[in-house]
């Protein structure tokens, strides 16, 4: 369904329609204003890493437009904005002195979100760790955990009055194995042992980072984003359908479990509960304190079989092929039912609040010809997951609102700028911004809310 107008019919009125992004991948400034640098400035000039060794020295350069930036998202229609703070640029260093002007930036952003009537939703972490904190373990040590918490609490000492809504971390699935264990993200390891410290200390950080957004600003809904992933076995065989839910416990459990439920999964602590780190008294209640909402970063599918290895580690799997072979352009499967697949399961595995869709998108690398982007697989990609929300709703899940990712084109991680994922194309030489077709859509879309229908507040 991608009539604009039909699809908003199968939304309640109060339902938040939003663009994201995230500040490493689209501030660029990468020294100004005594920003200094984080795991990703480090990596992204290393050898082999990055594609094209592109780094986050200009990226979208959003530092230096913020203006014009957010009047192009407010000329999306769109009613709220989902952005992160970059750690490095509010405490540089990760501890010791706080750079006021980092702040200041962060101020005349929320000022401005306000000035236009746009909801502020921001992320305290998403991945620009300060480089000098990796000199102490970064993620793996738990002296980070007290550091993010000091931050957390100077950045809503700050901007807490003026956010509507906040999480701690986003995605701490590629922090924590993407980057510890896959090798994939900065800091670049590949070593379990590393990656269950990050795991534990990540999820410490964020029940210590919610205690310290609480004490500051008790009134602000506090969440946490994650990239939960809806997993299907390759076949029906025992062993497959066995590596299934090994693999739901190590991608899902182990970040779901301590936050919704304050123990991590018995499969888990099993395979690996050995070579974790310590677990302190009180860790756990710290990890596990109520969230007023969750955000779900979905994408694509995970399809998994039992690794036929002799001792492979935990959860020993091996990726088994999409039925249907439809991908974007950076590789990844389109399947938009299991958007609707994951959220009935993780609903019914633990008691989870409010949940906003704070990421959803499609990479697909259209360019500008004759001033304009037809980029039609995104809008359908849109349209199809929406879709499914939109019957997410009607089951009574309590979804929330839904964020695009991403508002423009911006540094993809290890693909660097060659992945597009905006629904604003950004050319790099000139930093001009197109609105795709996607993103002319998305306004016909979200510029009809809020609208007067509140219905489905019956809870
Ligand atoms: C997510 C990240 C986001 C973006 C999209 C494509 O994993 O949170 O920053 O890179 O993928």
């Amino acid at each position: 369904m991608t009539d604009p107008k039909t699809l908003a019919e199968r939304f309640p009125g109060d339902f938040l329609f939003g663009v994201a992004t995230a500040a490493f991948q689209i501030e660029g400034a990468s020294k100004a204003d005594g920003r200094k640098p984080s795991i990703w400035d480090a990596f992204s000039n290393m050898p082999g890493r990055v594609f094209g060794r592109h780094n986050g020295d200009v990226a979208c350069d959003h530092y230096n437009r913020l203006d014009d930036d957010l009047d192009l998202i407010a000329a999306l229609g769109v009613s709220a904005y989902r952005f992160s703070i970059a750690w490095p640029r509010v405490i540089p260093e990760g501890i010791g002195p706080v750079n006021e002007k980092g702040l200041d930036f962060y101020d005349r952003l929320v000022d401005g979100l306000k000035a236009r009537g746009i909801r502020a939703f921001a992320t305290l972490y998403h991945w620009d760790l300060p480089l000098a904190l990796a000199g102490d373990g970064g993620w793996t040590a738990r002296s980070t955990a007290y550091a993010f918490q000091r931050y957390a609490k100077t950045a809503i000492a700050r901007l807490g009055d003026r956010l509507d809504a906040v999480a701690t971390f986003n995605e701490p699935w590629c922090s924590v194995w993407l980057s510890h264990l896959y090798g994939i993200h900065a800091p670049g390891e590949r070593n379990m042992d590393a990656a269950l410290h990050a795991l534990h200390v990540t999820n410490l950080a964020h029940g210590l980072g919610v205690a310290a957004i609480r004490a500051e600003r008790p009134s602000l809904p506090v969440g946490l984003v994650l990239n939960a992933h809806q997993i299907y076995p390759g076949s029906e065989t025992a062993a497959d359908r066995a590596a299934a839910d090994r693999a739901f416990d190590f991608h899902n459990g182990a970040f779901f479990g301590p936050a919704f439920g304050g123990a991590y999964p018995e499969s888990f602590m099993q395979a690996l509960g050995d070579r974790m780190p310590a677990i302190e008294p009180g860790d756990m209640e710290t990890i596990s304190q109520t969230l007023d909402w969750w955000g779900l970063n979905y994408y694509t599918p995970m399809r998994v079989a039992a690794d036929p290895a002799e001792g492979a580690e935990f959860p020993a799997t091996v990726p088994a092929p999409p039925v249907v072979d439809v991908r974007t352009d950076i590789g990844w499967e389109v399947h938009p039912p299991a958007l609707g697949d994951l959220i009935r399961r993780l609903n019914a595995d633990y008691t989870l609040p409010d949940c906003y869709i704070t990421e959803n998108g499609a990479c697909y690398n259209m360019d500008v010809e004759g001033g304009a982007v037809d980029d039609q697989p995104r809008l359908d990609y849109i349209a199809d997951h929406l879709d499914v929300t939109a019957d997410l709703i009607a089951e009574g899940y309590p979804m929330r609102g839904y964020f695009a990712w991403s508002l423009m084109d911006n540094f993809e991680w290890a693909e660097g700028y060659r992945m597009r994922f905006g629904i604003v194309h950004v050319d790099y030489e000139t930093q001009v911004r197109t609105v795709k077709k996607s993103g002319h859509w998305y306004r016909q879309l979200a510029s009809r809310f809020p609208k007067g229908n509140h219905t489905y507040d019956a809870a």
